[in-house]
């Protein structure tokens, strides 16, 4: 049966991955963006897709409850993947109430409009929850996030998407509604916001500004390639089981600061410049507060049962990520000047 796939939050980073995918790979289905377009949502991330016919865009805020409710009417809406979020740890410690409205209270809302909505018959339906390993909480030197370790979220962003996997679980439970959850590590790539540390400090290279490593420089993430997390989220939205959850990482950890000294490197190189420029810039600051140490995903899972697995090495995929920054400019630029917040009003307002 042909699908009408409301995809939240995907003019962000990740979900604009997840909509391309989706678009290009399966042209029965109606792939509506749902997206609010906070700073963080940029229609920019999606221009080789957006004229395609089986995607739509909606400018809806999942706190409004009726405009998520007509676009489900509107649309015969039969599955939700939900990506959107208030998503960069250190806005959360400045606001975090934001994180739990558009977080808890957005999530809850959409679970709301599904179940009602699909009330009738849940056969056939299915609403996929991305989230994130942060909600397991910091390892120390040893051991990995398994999908049995207990939660222990310790920001206000891992809190508030602690909570929304909470309750995305309680749904299951008490309504059986059709749910999917996955826990993925830190993602990088193209269309990466630069408040992130990959893409801010490829910026601050570019720009000649200091590169700001948080603390001792020793905090450790595992990262993804985006698109082998827009991959394993096509598989288990396919392929996974109700109420099951998957942990999806890239078993591939490094030290924030040898992460950042490749980096340079790999710049120096790609720029022309001789070896140890791009370091110079590296400057130790004041530590995030609550800053977790260390964060490792067990993929045994979704390996095992899905058959899911890294295609791309970090050396490729951060060399690809910065060719793709370097060839993108104009998308920096739109972002760190703020022009790309226009692009929705000069496409758009005659729609
Ligand atoms: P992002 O900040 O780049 O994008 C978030 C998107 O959600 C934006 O397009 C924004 O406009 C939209 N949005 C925010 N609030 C909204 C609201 N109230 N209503 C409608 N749309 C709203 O985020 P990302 O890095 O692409 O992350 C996407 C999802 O994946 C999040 O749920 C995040 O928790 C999760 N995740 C991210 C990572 C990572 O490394 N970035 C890793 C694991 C999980
Ligand atoms: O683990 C998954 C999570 O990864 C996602 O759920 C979040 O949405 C995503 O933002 C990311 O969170 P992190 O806090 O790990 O990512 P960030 O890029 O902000 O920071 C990565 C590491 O680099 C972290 O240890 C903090 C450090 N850092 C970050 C910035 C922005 C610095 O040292 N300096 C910086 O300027």
């Amino acid at each position: 049966m042909s699908k009408r796939i409301i995809i939240t939050g995907g003019a962000g980073f990740i979900g604009s991955h997840v909509v391309r995918l989706f678009v290009n790979k399966y042209p029965d289905y109606t792939i509506i963006n749902l997206d609010a377009l906070t700073y963080a949502g940029n229609l920019e991330n999606l221009r080789d897709i957006e004229n395609k016919p089986n995607y739509r865009f909606a400018k809806v805020n999942i706190l409004d409850v009726k405009a998520v409710e007509d676009l489900f009417d509107q649309y015969q809406v039969t599955d939700v993947i939900h990506l959107a979020a208030e998503s960069h740890v250190d806005r959360s410690i400045v606001s975090p109430l934001d994180f739990v409205y558009t977080n808890v209270i957005g999530t809850v809302n959409l679970l709301n409009t599904a179940k009602q909505k699909w009330a009738a018959d849940l056969s056939n339906h299915r609403f996929y929850h991305v989230s994130t390993d942060e909600v397991y909480g910091s390892l120390g030197t040893e051991g990995l996030f398994t999908e049995e370790t207990a939660y222990d979220p310790r920001s206000p962003y891992s809190a508030s998407k602690a909570s929304s996997d909470h309750f995305v679980r309680a749904y299951h439970e008490t309504y059986h509604l059709p749910v999917v959850i996955t826990n993925c590590s830190n993602n990088y790539g193209p269309f990466h916001f630069p408040e992130k540390l990959i893409p801010l400090f490829i910026n601050n290279i570019l720009q000649g500004k200091p590169l700001p490593v948080y603390g001792d420089g020793l905090y450790t993430r595992d990262w993804l390639y985006v698109k082998d997390h827009a991959l394993a989220i096509d598989l288990v939205f396919h392929k996974g089981l109700n109420g099951e959850t998957y942990n999806i990482g890239g078993f591939n950890e490094w030290k924030n600061i040898d992460l950042v000294k490749l980096l340079c490197q790999q710049m120096d190189e790609k720029l022309g410049k001789p070896a140890g420029t791009s370091e110079q810039l590296i400057t130790y600051i004041k530590d995030r507060p609550g800053h977790d140490r260390r964060y490792a995903i067990d993929a045994t899972k979704i390996n095992r049962e899905l058959g899911w697995k890294p295609t791309v090495t970090f050396q490729e995929g951060l060399s690809e990520t910065i060719d793709w920054f370097l060839a993108n400019t104009e998308w920096l630029n739109n972002v760190t000047s703020g022009n790309y917040q226009h692009y929705y009003e000069s496409m758009y307002s005659n729609k």
